[in-house]
């Protein structure tokens, strides 16, 4: 079954075809440069990259997967459309004028070729990104349900108990700011740069991730799973004001472990939280932040005190966000009938909850 998806929830302009578990192309068009002096994703510079860029890459993810000679482009493209068998999308959730411009183009494509679309939850794609193989089909890891699944992205913070394909219960999620965000503005603070992920991760690495001022973990006494990150983002902007200005850089690599340490703490401590209370120690984590190697030599060493297995996604291009997650989760949807009804009625869902559209029984 090949599957041609689209992701535009933020700042990535995506396609993939997929057949079941497997990428047979992935073309990602990032926009982070775009947004690098702002610090964060700037809405309407986002729409306009999206809608500059998105037939450049559905083009590339048809034309790749079939290796069909570019000589008649409009011709190819429909010849290589017939053997896709449907086609999905993100749905939410995410910025709105983003996903706008995904869940337009895959309209206007569905109707154009016949084609049955599927709506993807975005939290979905980062949870299956670990089972997502290669060409070859690998990793050839089967699903031994039930997981946890650690979700840790910029704009989520998720610890979700995953029962079986497309069943979710959210076990705790953060009450504020996720925790790529919490780097992303922390790396802003200190003048680092967007996104603030890999910059804190390799300043931290220069001083083998000690901590060395223990700022404080939000929530971590208190008896659920939800997270709290804006707090930390505070004490840090006190902790920098008791240094004067010329000193800051100096402190820079020190800050910045300490900061990554209490962020990280925190996830490891709710997940272990979460490992006892409900007895599984099988987690999958997906998302931006699963990239960094520090973080998952942590969740290593949590896994195997609870004799148990973490997952991760397999290779770079599916920790970030990618259309290739959203067309293997689209997969189990199409294997079960989860079809979007009404195409003239797929609209974004900017605050889209994970599990909401399989409650909706579409
Ligand atoms: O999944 P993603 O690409 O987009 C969202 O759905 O939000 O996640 C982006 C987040 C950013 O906050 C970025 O700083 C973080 O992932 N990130 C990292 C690393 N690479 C990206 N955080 C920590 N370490 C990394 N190596
Ligand atoms: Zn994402």
């Amino acid at each position: 079954m090949l599957i041609l998806a689209i992701e535009t929830s933020a700042d990535e302009t995506a396609a993939a075809v997929t057949s079941e578990r497997k990428v047979l192309s992935n073309i990602i068009y990032s926009q982070i440069l775009l947004h690098k002096k702002w610090g964060g994703i700037f809405p309407s510079l986002a729409k306009r990259a999206h809608e500059e860029r998105i037939d450049w890459v559905v083009e590339k993810a048809i034309a790749n997967f079939a290796k069909v000679e570019p000589i008649h482009p409009e011709g190819a493209q429909a010849r290589n459309m017939q053997k896709i068998d449907y086609l999905a999308v993100t749905q939410g959730p995410g910025l709105a004028v983003a996903l706008e411009v995904g869940i337009k183009k895959s309209v206007e494509l569905a109707r154009r070729y016949d084609k049955k679309l599927i709506a993807v939850n975005h939290l979905e794609g980062h949870i299956y990104s670990p089972f997502v193989q290669n060409s070859q089909g690998n990793p050839r890891r089967e699903f031994k349900f039930p997981y946890l699944a650690l979700v840790i992205s910029g704009g989520h913070t998720e610890i979700v108990l995953w029962k079986g394909h497309l069943r979710y219960q959210i076990l705790g999620e953060t009450r504020d700011d996720a925790a790529g965000e919490a780097l992303d503005k922390a790396a802003k603070m200190l003048g680092l740069g967007y996104p603030g992920g890999p910059i804190i991760e390799r300043l931290a690495s220069e001083v083998q991730n000690e901590d060395f001022h223990n700022f404080p973990r939000p929530m971590i006494n208190s008896n659920n799973l939800d997270f709290s990150f804006s707090g930390l983002k505070t004490s840090l902007l006190y902790y920098l004001q008791t240094i004067p200005e010329h000193e800051r850089k100096s402190y820079l690599k020190q800050v910045a472990s300490s900061y990554q340490n209490a962020v990280f703490d925190t996830l490891i401590r709710k997940t272990k939280r979460a490992i006892i209370q409900t007895g599984i120690p099988r987690v999958v984590v997906g998302g931006g932040v699963s990239a960094n190697f520090y973080l998952r030599k942590l969740l290593r060493h949590l896994l195997k005190e609870h004799k148990g297995e973490v997952y991760f996604p397999s290779f770079p291009y599916l920790t970030g966000d990618n259309a290739a997650m959203i067309g293997v989760a689209a997969y189990y949807k199409a294997k079960k009938g989860i079809f979007y009804p009404d195409l003239e009625m797929l609209d974004r869902i900017p605050r889209m909850i994970l599990g909401e559209e399989v409650k909706l029984k579409i």
